[in-house]
């Protein structure tokens, strides 16, 4: 790299005007960057907030256009659907994932049947908000096992396909089920479901108000470790993209984001696919919880999202989405 030397060459030149700053910029936020999460509850009416996420609700099926209609009209390109469930339909197995009338898959109709393909629709991959011991898949003596798992998320993965899920995002962390997932929805005529692996996934302390928002925290026996990974590796997260895209993955997730901006970067350089950042419950909870007591103003939100870009994220998955007209003002 060549550069000049001071006092010929002056940096804050550049920076002395707006119009200046805005024509040097390196990185942006648009819409298209970002996917909405929406958190699903039983019943009517109801757009519930949520204690430990300050700014995010709940929504049942018949308010769902509050959301959907704002998305849209803000050019979102996709909404990911999260599931509240009740405890009384949960067990030991997470058999309410397979149930065609359960709230996401009431969801899916909904939403495709009114609204078409004017906006994506992601579903998550995973158990836990069906079990009752808080864990994304089986469970034997304290270990999920993972190539039972594994044949109960092909199962739920082909009735998201069915009901209308345009990407179906694995975030189970169990070994080869993406290969297994995408080899099922070829055979039964889904060739064009995208799959959007989650396939760096650390075992984190950030997920807590998420457990929270979808009914899981309380039950939760145990962490995920097991199956989760290590946050002290990187190595490891560029075998398990290596492996998904082998496997038929389309796209991956990193997650979560702001404290694995090096991750994003590193699995950008070396696969050169699109990659998904998850700015999750705990890093919304921490800024949204700030900015509430004054302690950081509310430029925080637009620095920590453009960082996600600046690492090489094409997208975000954020609960400030749904605020962009916002926060990009
Ligand atoms: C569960 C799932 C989790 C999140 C998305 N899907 C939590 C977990 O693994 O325990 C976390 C999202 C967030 O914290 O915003 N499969």
């Amino acid at each position: 790299m060549i550069t000049g030397k001071f006092p010929s060459l002056r940096l804050r030149r550049s920076r002395k005007n707006d119009w200046s700053r805005r024509l040097i910029e390196e990185n942006s936020l648009s819409p298209n960057d970002f996917i909405l999460p929406i958190f699903l509850i039983e019943g009517k009416n109801k757009k519930q907030s949520i204690k430990s996420m300050p700014g995010v609700y709940r929504y049942t099926i018949n308010k769902l256009d509050l959301v959907i209609d704002r998305a849209i009209k803000n050019k979102i390109p996709m909404v990911a659907l999260f599931p509240y469930t009740e405890n009384k339909k949960k067990n030991s197995l997470g058999t309410e994932a397979l149930n065609e009338n359960n709230l996401v898959c009431q969801a899916l109709r909904y939403i495709k049947n009114r609204y078409k393909n004017q906006i994506g629709l992601m579903c998550d991959v995973a158990l836990d908000p069906y079990t009752l011991h808080g864990h994304d898949g089986i469970l034997k003596s304290n270990y999920v096992l993972n190539d039972e798992t594994i044949e109960v998320l092909i199962n739920q993965s082909l009735l998201q396909a069915e009901m209308g899920c345009d990407v179906l995002a694995p975030s189970d962390m169990m070994d080869g089920r993406i290969g297994r997932i995408r080899t099922s929805l070829d055979k039964n005529g889904y060739k064009l479901t995208q799959i959007l692996s989650y396939a760096i996934k650390y075992a984190s302390s950030f997920y807590g108000p998420f457990r929270d928002a979808v009914g899981s925290k309380r039950l939760l026996k145990g962490n995920k470790k097991n199956y989760q990974m290590d946050f002290r590796n990187s190595n490891e997260a560029l075998r398990e993209v290596a492996l998904d895209i082998k496997e038929g993955a389309d796209m991956v997730m990193v997650k979560p984001g702001l404290p694995y901006l090096d991750i994003i970067s590193l699995v950008k350089e070396n696969f050169k696919i699109p990659v998904m950042a998850y700015q999750v419950s705990g890093e919304y909870s921490l800024l949204a919880n700030a900015i509430n007591k004054g302690i950081i103003d509310n430029g925080a939100v637009v620095e920590s999202l453009i960082a996600f870009k600046r690492a090489g994220a094409n997208a975000i998955v954020s609960y400030y989405a749904d605020r962009l007209d916002k926060i990009l003002k």
